[in-house]
């Protein structure tokens, strides 16, 4: 997607071979402009899928997650990752395991958010280890429901998520997939429509 590639390079800042920080527009400030697009993108992208559900993680996936939900005229529930106090309802959890900060916490989703007949779109802003998207589609299969595909808005392909979650035969869609950091952001080359 030509606009986020254009925004990561004007804004986005190397912090170092690892990690990209894109706080001005994703992470802490957000473009509403640009989340329009990033949502239409997604729906364009999944528009075969009979998309009938969004499922993203709090906080950070909540903005695409949203914009997407809108264009494809469904709804957007986000997995929590601490408990709420009115979230007494039955839930759906699965472990996510974070690498860089060696810990493993719970998320979890009410379980009447997501029925066995839903086709769920996950939406997440960074794929890196991928251990949040498949929590995410463990919770849906604990649900019984259908991951009908993973849309990501920055893929570190550099990574393993994206090899990882593809081998296991889900349909992955990052709207920009960077290649490298080393040396300031490079992006894999793809065709850009
Ligand atoms: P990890 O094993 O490498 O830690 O990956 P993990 O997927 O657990 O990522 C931990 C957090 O860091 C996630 O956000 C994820 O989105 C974010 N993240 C991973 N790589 C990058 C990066 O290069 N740049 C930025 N800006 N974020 C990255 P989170 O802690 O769940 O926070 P949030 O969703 O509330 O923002
Ligand atoms: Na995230
Ligand atoms: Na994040």
């Amino acid at each position: 997607m030509k606009l986020l590639k254009e925004k990561i390079q004007s804004e986005g800042k190397v912090l170092s071979d690892q990690v990209l920080k894109v706080d001005s527009f994703l992470n802490h400030q957000i473009d509403p402009q640009l989340m329009v697009e990033i949502g239409k993108e997604f729906a364009n992208r999944f528009e075969a899928e009979q998309i009938t559900k969004v499922l993203t993680i709090e906080s950070s996936g909540i903005a695409p997650g949203l914009m997407a939900a809108l264009e494809l005229n469904v709804p957007v529930v986000f997995a929590r990752k601490r408990r709420s106090l009115t979230l007494i309802d039955d839930l759906l959890t699965a472990e996510v395991h974070s690498f860089t900060k060696n810990e493993t916490n719970q998320i979890s989703v009410s379980r009447k958010y997501l029925r066995e007949t839903d086709r769920v779109l996950i939406i997440d802003d960074f794929l890196a280890n991928g251990q949040a998207a498949l929590a995410l589609a463990e919770i849906v299969k604990e649900a019984g429901a259908t991951v009908s595909g993973i849309g990501i808005v920055i893929e570190k392909s550099f990574q393993p998520g994206g090899d990882l979650l593809r081998e296991k035969g889900f349909k992955v869609e990052s709207l920009a997939r960077i290649a490298s950091l080393a040396g300031g952001v490079s992006f894999v080359e793809e065709l850009e429509v």
